[in-house]
C-alpha cells in the first residue's frame, strides 16, 4: 500500500515537473483529482452554475423510453464513466442488460462503486475492469457473447482536445468492435457567460478545486507554493471552442518543488484543464472522425446538452 503510495507520490511530481516546464506551463488535469479533488468536484456538480450534470440526468430521465427502444435490451454495458451513482443506475434501468462491465483507473473506487451498483441490482452480473481508457484492453470473457454498449457520460469527451478524443474514439471502437454502440455526452456551446460561471461559479467551489493543485503539491511533494498567490481564472477560448481553467499569478512568485526552482511573474498561468464545447455538427463530424456513425440524438429542452447514440461500422474504402 506505501508502495503505491510512494509510486503515486513520484508520478504526480513527474507529472507536475513536466507540466511547468512547458511554456506555456500546463499540468495535465488528471492531478486535480486526488480525494479532496475529487470531493470537490462532486460538489461542482450540486452547484446552481454547473448545469451539464443535472441535465445530462434530465435527459437520461425524460428520454428513458426512446434511449431503450433504440439500444434494446440484454446487451453488455461498458461504463467508461464508471461510478456515477446517479446515472449509470438510469441507464441500467432503460435498457435492461445482461451484463455490466464498469471501467476505472483507481482499483479501490472501482471495487466501492461496483459494490453499490451490484446492492442496488443484485441480479445483474458485474465484471469491473481495472485499466486506463485512453488505451484499448481486453474484454472479461463473459461479456464477449452480448451485443456492447459503451456509455461515456459527462461531456468527458470534452476534456480531451480534439485530437485525442479521435484517438479515445478509435481506442473505444478497438475495444468495443465493430457493430457496437456508443452512447456518449456532449456539452454544447452556449452563451459565454454561462460557460465562463458554469466553471467559476460565486461559492468559490471550482477555484477551490482549481486551487487545490497546488495545495496538493505542498501537500504531498513538499513544495513551498503561494497558494494565495494564484487566481483561478475560467476563460472562453473562442477559437478552440472551449474553456480553459488556469491558475493565474497575482504578483511575481516563485516556489520550489522537488528540488527544482519555479518563477511566475504576475499575469503568468499555469493552465490545468480544457472543457471543448460541441454543436451537434461538430459532434458528429468528432465521432465519424472516431469511427463512430451517429445514429440518435437527445438533448433538453434548451439544447445545454446532448446524448448521442453511435455505432461503430465496419471499415469501409473510399468512395
Ligand atoms: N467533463 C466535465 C466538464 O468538463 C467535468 C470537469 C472536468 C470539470 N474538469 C472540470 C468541471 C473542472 C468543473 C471544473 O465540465
Amino acid at each position: 500500500m506505501l508502495e503505491t503510495a510512494e509510486r503515486s507520490k513520484q508520478d504526480f511530481a513527474r507529472g507536475v515537473l513536466e507540466g511547468l516546464a512547458q511554456e506555456p506551463p500546463a499540468i495535465a488535469a488528471r492531478w486535480l483529482y486526488d480525494d479532496a479533488g475529487s470531493a470537490l468536484f462532486d460538489d461542482i456538480t450540486d452547484l446552481p452554475e454547473y448545469y451539464p450534470t443535472r441535465t445530462e440526468i434530465g435527459i437520461l430521465r425524460d428520454r428513458r423510453d426512446e434511449i431503450a427502444a433504440a439500444v434494446g435490451p440484454g446487451r453488455s454495458v461498458i461504463d467508461y464513466g464508471a461510478g456515477s451513482l446517479t446515472k449509470t443506475p438510469l441507464l441500467i434501468e432503460a435498457v435492461k442488460p445482461a451484463v455490466y462491465v464498469p471501467v476505472d483507473i483507481s482499483g479501490p473506487f472501482l471495487r466501492d462503486s461496483a459494490a453499490a451498483l451490484g446492492e442496488r441490482f443484485p441480479d445483474l452480473p458485474i465484471h469491473p475492469v481495472e485499466a486506463d481508457f485512453t488505451r484499448a484492453f481486453t474484454l472479461p470473457a463473459e461479456v464477449s457473447r452480448h451485443r456492447r454498449l459503451g456509455f461515456f457520460p459527462g461531456s468527458t469527451i470534452g476534456n480531451f482536445v480534439p485530437e485525442s478524443a479521435v484517438d479515445l474514439l478509435r481506442s473505444f471502437r478497438t475495444t468495443l468492435g465493430t457493430g457496437a454502440l456508443l452512447l456518449i455526452g456532449f456539452d454544447r456551446l452556449k452563451d459565454e457567460r454561462r460557460l465562463v460561471a458554469a466553471y467559476d461559479d460565486a461559492a468559490g467551489t471550482t477555484a477551490a478545486f482549481n486551487r487545490n493543485l497546488l495545495e496538493r503539491m505542498n501537500r504531498d511533494l513538499g513544495a513551498d507554493v503561494d497558494v494565495e498567490a494564484f487566481a483561478h481564472e475560467a476563460r472562453w477560448n473562442e477559437r478552440m471552442a472551449r474553456i480553459e481553467m488556469h491558475l493565474v499569478a497575482r504578483r511575481a512568485t516563485a516556489f520550489m518543488v522537488a528540488g527544482h526552482h519555479f518563477h511566475f511573474e504576475a499575469g503568468e498561468t499555469i493552465h490545468t484543464e480544457n472543457s471543448h464545447k460541441y454543436t451537434l455538427h461538430s459532434a458528429r463530424l468528432l465521432l465519424l472522425s472516431g469511427g463512430w456513425t451517429p445514429l440518435q440524438e437527445w438533448s433538453d429542452a434548451n439544447d445545454d446538452f446532448s446524448l448521442i447514440l453511435a455505432r461503430s461500422e465496419a471499415e469501409r474504402f473510399a468512395p
